[in-house]
């Protein structure tokens, strides 16, 4: 497994929306592997490929309880509204109030190639959909409101 570099925000391939996966395979395992460890390293709770320069529609998420990955996600079912605090791993030090869905279900390919449908609230929705707004190009800065800079909260 490797560190990635992860990118800032003003590099292009986050404002790009990504490209579906085509293929899973050993190749993509390789590029989550290396995602998950990168996440790890600096303390964040969640990773888009993009974020390591990789326009491909995959995310990497560990809030606490083990790691889910997430390829090709469609978000299918948004429910309610809750405003929560978020950081970026791409957007050091800066945090903001975003207004999401405060519960959600997403359909996901795994690392095997099997779909998959999960329900998530709280946190765990929360990071998804940040995730997921990712690969199309929206950063949290970009619709996040109270936007202020503070140093270790976790970042997404
Ligand atoms: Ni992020």
């Amino acid at each position: 497994m490797a560190i990635l570099n992860i990118m800032k925000a003003g590099a292009p391939v986050l404002k790009t929306k990504c490209a579906p996966v085509k293929k899973v395979d050993a190749k993509l395992r390789h590029l989550l592997d290396d995602m998950a460890e990168t996440m790890y390293k600096f303390n964040g709770i969640g990773i888009a490929a993009p974020q390591v320069g990789v326009s491909m529609r995959a995310v990497v998420i560990d809030i606490g309880d083990g790691i889910l990955e997430l390829i090709n996600p469609v978000i299918t079912m948004r429910d309610g509204s809750a405003i929560d605090s978020e950081g970026c791993l791409s957007v050091p030090d800066i945090y903001g109030d975003v207004e999401r869905a405060a519960k959600i279900e997403v359909e996901y390919t795994t690392r095997y190639g099997k779909r998959r449908k999960l329900a998530a609230e709280k946190l765990l929705a929360r990071c998804i959909q940040h995730e997921c707004d990712h690969l199309d190009g929206i950063l949290f800065i970009d619709i996040a409101k109270n936007l202020r800079r503070e140093t270790g909260d976790d970042d997404e």
